[in-house]
């Protein structure tokens, strides 16, 4: 289903690229006119390759890691796994794990405690923003008869950049949505798009800019003089509605810093829509006469399919029989535990994510939340809904997920409250589900995997952790060795996990595969540092991460997957050791974030 979309896109982007060549009413100029479409298209072909590049790759590996774990069913021997491929190890090591400088990746910059700066893209993502520019400012620049004739040059110039700016639109917008198909099919994760969004939009918000600066340049050089601009500002319909558009776009990239953009999400992502309609629809306008008005009509069907799917998803999930409901429980440590009850039953895959709205507390706003538990329950009635006996009813299964959510200053705080003042700390509430989203990464053809977790990043792992103790006991994961490295503040925050985690450790063969070691960095004294067993350890500070790898190394059977969800500290330290550790044996590395 998703592919079949994915290639209705993909065919209207050729559509779009293949805009028809428009003559134009003076002769000379039809040239330009003609190339200006060309690098339209060659703009959407390169996107294209690009995806289809990336496609392959994923599947290549996908394919190995299926082998891979094949190979690791029948054979208890997965020492030929061990061994990297030294030439994609240091690919790895060099290119696609490594931050830009030395080791900070999703630490962030910050002006002072309250202000981040945001973090910085890896090397492999700084590559191809840097292609991306490059490629812009290539078909932006090229065919340009420079130097002479003068007047040409920046009417061609002016031509050209607006008509980049606008095919841009259409990955704009397409990169924007949640429910992008590109995410499933080329595996690339959201955060990863909206990266990709955002310098894309900065690009379109210079071009556009550009486009205005060499119309002035033209319209100065042609008719002589700053007058004529101003009057063709206030006289003219094409010229108003344009520069409307460019002050929209330049808005946009102000107000989308990441500063402002984290400190107030909600009302950012508000402003950003309300923004990007205004800038739609005057450039809607200006475009009237032009056959560049279809690529805006492309990137707003783009917009409007993803729109819709939001929708249909939403209806879909939660009205069948009964509506959706949410239990939250306070926790200690400001973590609350949201059960939700879904109206359908809902199959969850590890490392899947849906986005949770409560109109009680946050209106119409979601919040994105990875699910930590679900519990598919059967549930007997008759047609009035009455529960029944097993005879002569119509059964049905319903399906509960479980959320772990921290408490943050907007939604979640509010939520939190509500929570709190109620009896109990528990509190029910109507809610809407939407999902599931994610789930780009699997850990079924790792023999060893290590999982590191800071704080409420345990909820990413939960899920892995479950499945691959399951998979371990029936044979259908290559998994032998799973090592759990939490770190929380207090012994306290084990609550947060403790009927998941009982439901854990009481699985068949648990003891053969699952070791959890808890690191406790705030004890209040050394008494509360107690390990129940010896497959789940306890200890005060924090882990020493290079050597916590370094032992998971020496014992490694067959790949080793290292997968992280926590901090940006965290991440940044796991990664470094992963990084250095490529050559020696064969280590893949996977992290979550909890933002973009
Ligand atoms: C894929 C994914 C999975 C997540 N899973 C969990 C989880 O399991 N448990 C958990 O506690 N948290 C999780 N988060 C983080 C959670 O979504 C935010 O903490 C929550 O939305 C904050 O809401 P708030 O209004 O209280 O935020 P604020 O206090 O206003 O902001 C806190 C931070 O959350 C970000 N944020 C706020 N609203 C949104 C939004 N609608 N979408 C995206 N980011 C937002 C802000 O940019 C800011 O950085 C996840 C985030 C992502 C992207
Ligand atoms: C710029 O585009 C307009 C509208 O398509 C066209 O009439 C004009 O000839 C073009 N000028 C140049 C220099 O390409």
């Amino acid at each position: 289903m998703k592919h079949q979309f994915a290639f209705l896109l993909l065919a209207g982007l050729a559509v779009a690229a293949e805009e028809k060549r428009d003559g134009g009413k003076d002769e000379g100029y039809a040239l330009y006119n003609f190339l200006d479409d060309k690098m339209a298209r060659i703009t959407i072909l390169v996107l294209g390759c690009m995806a289809a590049f990336v496609y392959v790759w994923q599947l290549a590996s996908r394919f190995s890691g299926h082998l891979r774990r094949l190979a690791s069913l029948t054979n208890d021997r997965q020492r030929f796994f061990l061994l990297p491929d030294m030439r994609i190890a240091r690919l790895k090591e060099h290119l696609l794990y490594a931050p830009l400088f030395r080791t900070r990746h999703n630490r962030e910059f910050q002006l002072s405690r309250a202000v981040g700066m945001g973090t910085l893209p890896s090397r492999f993502h700084s590559l191809l923003l840097l292609g991306l520019v490059v490629m812009n400012v290539v078909v932006c620049v090229v065919t340009v008869p420079y130097p002479k004739p003068q007047k040409t040059v920046a009417a061609v110039l002016r031509n050209r950049t607006g008509t980049i700016a606008t095919i841009n639109l259409i990955p704009l917008l397409i990169m924007a949505g949640r429910n992008n198909p590109l995410i499933p099919l080329l595996r690339v994760s959201f955060d990863t798009w909206n990266l990709l969004h955002r310098w894309l939009a900065r690009i379109v918000v210079l071009e556009s800019v550009a486009h205005m600066l060499f119309w002035m340049v033209d319209k100065v050089q042609e008719e002589g003089g700053w007058p004529v601009v101003q009057k063709s500002i206030k006289g003219s319909e094409l010229i108003l509605t344009g520069l409307v558009a460019v002050i929209a776009f330049v808005a946009l990239a102000l107000h989308s810093f990441s500063a402002l953009r984290h400190a107030f999400y909600e009302t950012f992502l508000h402003v950003h829509i309300l923004l990007v309609i205004a800038a739609m629809g005057f450039l809607w306008v200006h475009l009237k006469e032009f056959p560049q008005q279809t690529y805006v009509l492309v990137a707003l069907i783009a917009w409007g399919l993803e729109r819709f799917a939001r929708f249909a998803i939403l209806l879909y999930r939660n009205l069948g029989n009964g509506i959706t409901t949410a239990v939250v429980e306070a926790l200690p440590g400001d973590a609350m535990r949201i059960t939700v009850k879904m109206a359908r039953p809902w199959n969850f895959e590890p490392g899947q994510h849906m986005y949770l709205y409560m109109p009680s507390v946050g209106l119409w706003t979601s919040h994105p939340f990875s699910v930590a538990w679900s519990q598919a329950e059967e549930i007997y009635t008759d047609e009035k809904g009455l529960v029944q006996t097993r005879q002569d009813v119509l059964a049905f299964q319903k399906a509960t997920i479980s959320l772990l959510v921290r408490r943050r200053t907007g939604f979640t705080d509010k939520l939190y409250q509500r929570a709190e003042r109620s009896v109990g700390g528990t509190v029910s509430l109507k809610a809407f589900a939407e999902g599931p989203y994610g789930s780009i990464h699997s850990l079924d053809s790792y023999g060893t995997v290590l999982m590191f977790a800071g704080g409420v990043g345990i909820t990413h792992h939960i899920p892995f952790i479950r499945h691959l103790v399951a998979g371990h006991a029936d044979g259908t994961v290559a998994a032998r060795r799973v090592t759990l490295v939490w770190v929380i503040q207090s012994p306290e925050h084990l609550e947060w996990i403790r009927p998941w985690m009982t439901s854990i450790l009481g699985m068949e063969r648990r003891r053969d595969v699952l070791r959890i070691l808890l690191f406790i960095t705030r004890p209040r004294n050394t008494r509360e540092i107690q390990s129940p067993s010896s497959t789940v350890q306890m200890y005060p500070g924090r882990p020493n991460i290079g050597a916590l790898v370094d032992m998971e190394a020496e014992n490694q059977i067959g790949a080793m997957g290292v997968m992280v969800c926590g901090n940006g500290s965290l991440s940044d330290d796991v990664r470094r050791v992963c990084r250095k550790r490529q050559t020696s044996s064969h280590i893949d590395y996977i992290e979550e974030s909890f933002t973009w």
